[in-house]
């Protein structure tokens, strides 16, 4: 069973065929919302929105352990996750999707890990690739299959939020050689590697980062909501072939 963990443009996955909800409780709190069991093209997914279904949880609010947590305790293997992102380098215009490959992190005082609980140990996972590279490869099978283009490869600035950022601090991620920015993506790739999923995720350029292109005097939340809405499409295209294998 493929996971899926929705974010901004994806609180509902409004095609999916429910079947239950699951309220699950962690360790660690409460996850952003109930579990969502339904099937995409005949084939059982598990979904969460990770802002809440009524979009009210800020990035720096969601409780990322629960819901990583929750996830695995319903025995999946892979999760993709679904997040809207500034596009810095040309290539990432608005509309566009892609598979990033590395990640570069400028959260702060999110909680990272789930070795904190003295019975878990102390381990220092490897995260040289911070994604599970056999997903990411079954994401870019899955967008040939559906004929949408997905750009493979990118590297995910993670900020804090819940503002967006100032014209030189995009200036600076470029520097640092980031490719795209988002709010969330960060310690949920970690924790997911911390607990052993396999974890992939599909960026959708909602806009052009502050400073860039269309967006050099500001940021248009409407614009946002509105490119969003469209490449859900194209979104739903593809997690419906990957439903299909499951994610391998
Ligand atoms: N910055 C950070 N997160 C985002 C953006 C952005 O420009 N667009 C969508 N999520």
């Amino acid at each position: 069973m493929l996971a899926i963990i929705g974010g901004s443009g994806l609180t509902q996955l409004s095609n999916l065929e429910v079947s239950r909800r699951q309220v699950v409780r962690t360790p660690y709190g409460e996850p952003s919302g109930a579990l969502t069991f339904g099937k995409i093209a005949g084939h059982e997914v598990v979904f969460l929105a990770r802002h809440g279904y009524g979009h009210t949880i800020p990035p720096h609010q969601v409780n990322y352990r629960a819901n990583v947590w929750a996830l695995h305790a319903q025995g999946v293997k892979n999760v993709v996750s679904i997040a809207s992102v500034g596009g810095i380098s040309s290539e990432f215009k608005p509309g566009a999707l892609a598979v990033p490959d590395q990640i570069i992190d400028y959260t702060h005082g999110r909680a990272g890990t789930f070795f904190t609980l003295a019975d878990r140990g102390l381990h220092h996972i490897d995260f040289t690739l911070p994604y599970c590279q056999a997903l990411r490869a079954a994401c870019l099978k899955a967008a040939r299959a559906a004929a949408i283009k997905l750009i493979d490869g990118g590297v995910y600035a993670a900020t804090q939020g819940p503002r967006l950022e100032t014209a030189a601090e995009i200036n600076r991620l470029e520097r640092d050689g980031a490719d795209m920015v988002g709010m969330t993506g960060m310690p949920e790739a970690a924790l997911a590697r911390e607990i052993g999923l396999c974890y992939a995720a599909i960026a959708v350029v909602a806009n052009h980062a502050a400073g860039r292109a269309g967006s050099s005097q500001g940021i248009a939340m409407d614009e946002i909501t509105a490119v969003l809405r469209q490449a859900m499409g194209s979104v739903w295209s593809v997690l419906e072939q990957l439903a299909k294998s499951d994610g391998d």
